[in-house]
């Protein structure tokens, strides 16, 4: 893939040190673009000033929703170099994603070649106050001007970056989660798996719903009998019940996030049994009670590891460890971010160097 350059005219002032940066505020200079057509299939890339996208009225995202996205992020280590984490994870989940909205896909040595190129070019945006990084939104949508419903014979893919801290005002402190039993948020045979926009749009309600009740985000229950536990509004989630960790299979239902992974993986080194099965929300409530829901906590890119403090079930509260970081999900949080920092050895391979990836 042919890369092109153009340089904005003016850069935008960046945060200054010290400023919290929050998630999702700020955003570079530029920003990378590619077009897709049915008659040319790709073009050139483009990396060109950060700006506004003219689109049609007509152009079918905005009526039919056939957008995907992704979210990973570059951090700066000490030694000034800046490491990507596992981003050919992130290019298999964005074509599995555009698969199952009927889009093209990108293939996978184009995404990640595309993520590098734009990163390296914004390099001085990498962040490198403790916990920050910048988070890389790659996202692709129908760009063709028509009515009616079927695949578009237009998209535009697009990478933008923006410098982050923590996705939650909490930080890395326990947040509280409300056990949605009314609305769903995926069942089999839909698009639960992907990441699509339309997944989160539809989850916006439930999450207005929990926060005027004073919570942080949902847990959503399986579609069909609302009875087992999936994930969290931008976080798989796992439970360490009775010294094992739980957390629900993916199969079809669930995101399979990146970081849910590298956690198993590292879970399972050191020794955990983790069960990737359907818990029902009564035994998990019912662990609670009977003191055996030792720790739970969220996995995600934006979220990294975020502990959760109490679930609310119909009503019924379960506070976890006393409302306290566990020790495990300390831990975990700790391994990674070393890792993803580079500031403790990568066992795994995960991290990428984005001056030796070319
Ligand atoms: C991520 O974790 O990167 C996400 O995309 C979650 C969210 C910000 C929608």
């Amino acid at each position: 893939m042919k890369i092109t350059i153009e340089e904005a005219k003016t850069k935008k002032m960046k945060p200054q040190a010290g400023t919290p940066l929050g998630f999702g505020k700020y955003f570079t200079d530029h920003m990378f673009v590619r077009e897709w057509t049915i008659e040319d299939g790709w073009k050139d890339g483009k990396i060109v000033p950060y700006g506004p996208i003219e689109m049609d009225p007509a152009s079918m995202v905005l009526h039919y929703a056939q957008e995907t996205f992704e979210g990973m992020k570059a951090y700066r280590a000490k030694d000034g170099r800046i490491l990507l984490f596992r981003p050919e994870m992130n290019a298999r989940r964005f074509i599995n994603s555009n698969r199952r909205i009927c889009m093209s896909e990108v293939p996978e040595a184009d995404f990640v070649e595309a993520v590098r190129a734009l990163v390296e070019y914004e390099q001085d945006w990498v962040p490198n106050e403790e916990g920050t990084s910048l988070y890389i939104r790659p996202f692709m949508f129908a760009s063709e001007a028509a009515v009616g419903v079927h695949p578009a014979a237009s998209y535009k893919f697009v990478i933008i970056l923006s410098p982050v801290g923590a996705y939650y005002p909490e930080g890395v402190n326990p947040v509280k989660i409300y056990v949605e039993d009314e609305y769903v948020r995926a069942t089999k045979g839909g698009t639960g798996f992907t990441k699509c926009g339309g997944n989160y749009a539809a989850s916006i309600a439930a999450q207005v719903k929990a926060e005027k009740m004073g919570y942080t985000q949902v847990l959503w229950l399986d579609g069909v009998e609302r009875k087992y536990v999936e994930e969290v509004g931008t976080m798989n989630v796992m439970f360490k019940i009775d010294g094992e960790i739980f957390t629900a299979p993916c199969d079809g239902t669930v995101l399979p996030g990146v970081t849910r992974d590298s956690i198993i993986t590292m879970l399972k080194d050191w020794g955990y049994t983790v069960k990737e099965e359907h818990l029902a929300i009564d035994d998990l409530m019912d662990a609670a009670k009977n003191g055996k829901l030792e720790e739970a906590f969220g996995t995600g890119t934006a979220a990294v590891i975020s502990p959760i403090g109490e679930l609310n079930y119909k009503g019924e509260i379960a506070t976890i460890n006393d409302f306290k970081t566990g020790d495990l999900t300390q831990r975990l949080y700790d391994t990674l971010t070393g890792i993803q920092w580079g500031n403790i050895e990568d066992p795994y391979g995960w991290v990428h160097d984005i001056t030796k990836m070319k």
